[in-house]
């Protein structure tokens, strides 16, 4: 099968529809201030978040919408995808890692609503928070949601032993991930942002679960989720090959009768997440 990320982040849509926290996004809905607002969105993927922003009402009252990810591939997508529609905002699009973003809008711009979607749990949160959070203007609001949480769950069974041993290495392989040199990622990152976040300076107006739950109906999966499901077993894959806790040959298999459950619409996919809003000060 040939992968591809943004064909991943295009199947992940409505997989994340379902699970994002009603209670979250209401309170982040009644705290926005009227005005058209700022809104700065840190690894943005293809564009996903902008164009739910837009369909849900959000971005009505227009304003400025900036979109960054350190990956031009996707930045190109979001360019590609995102002109076609009429979306009520003024969007700017940067392919730039975070940190250097920061380091050079530091007192020079500022937002009033910062998003992180899917991506806080790829970074190191005690070195990215204060760096976003400078960014924010006083009173500033911020939304990071789809943040893993430390569970996954594959259904059913095919080896428990191995199953449990697999997706424990998993998480850890999130844990040990380094970008630059430095540690990047957290398998726990949703219950240790409650925390993190207010040392940062931020106060949580509303937190709440935001579990993906991925399951056929009807002997098939909704939309692209089959390849979603697809292509959570690469991740998988490429975590995990070469890592000398698990037997390689056990490993191609496990993951073989993995991707056929997927084939036989059997595989039912749960990871748990958390969404935060809130805002700095
Ligand atoms: C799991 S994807 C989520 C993308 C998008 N928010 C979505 O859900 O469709 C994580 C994104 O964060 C971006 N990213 C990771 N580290 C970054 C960094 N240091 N600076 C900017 N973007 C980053 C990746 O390139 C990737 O597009």
């Amino acid at each position: 099968m040939e992968y591809s990320f943004t064909r991943y982040l295009a199947a992940k849509r409505t997989v994340d529809d379902r699970a994002l926290n009603d209670h979250v996004w209401r309170t982040l809905r009644a705290a926005l201030p009227a005005g058209p607002p700022d809104i700065l969105e840190v690894g943005a993927g293809a564009g996903a978040m902008v164009e739910r922003l837009a369909e849900r009402g959000l971005l009505d009252a227009g304003g400025r919408y900036t979109a960054i990810d350190a990956d031009p591939a996707n930045v190109e997508e979001m360019a590609r995808r995102l002109p076609a529609r009429s979306l009520p905002v003024a969007l700017e699009l940067e392919a730039i890692d975070l940190y250097d973003f920061a380091r050079r809008e530091r007192g020079r711009r500022a937002w009033d609503l910062l998003v992180a979607h899917a991506v806080l749990d790829l970074l190191d949160a005690p070195r990215a928070l204060p760096a976003l959070f400078a960014l924010l203007r006083p009173g500033g609001l911020f939304y990071f949601s789809i943040n893993f949480d430390g569970l996954t769950i594959l259904e059913p069974p095919v080896d428990p032993a191995f199953d449990e041993q697999v997706v424990a290495l998993y998480h850890q392989t999130m844990d040990e991930r380094r970008v630059s040199g430095r540690p990047s990622g957290d398998s726990r990152s949703g219950r240790r942002l409650l925390s993190q976040l207010p040392a940062a300076g931020g106060t949580i107006l509303a937190a709440g679960s935001s579990d993906w739950v991925v399951l056929p109906r009807d002997g098939r999966y909704p939309a692209d989720e089959a390849y979603f499901l697809h292509h959570l077993l690469h991740f998988f894959e490429h975590s995990l090959t070469g890592r000398p806790e698990l037997d390689a040959a056990r490993l191609a298999g496990w993951l073989a009768r993995r991707h056929a459950q997927v084939e036989a619409a059997e595989l039912i996919f749960i990871a748990h997440q958390l969404d935060i809003c809130g805002r700095i000060g």
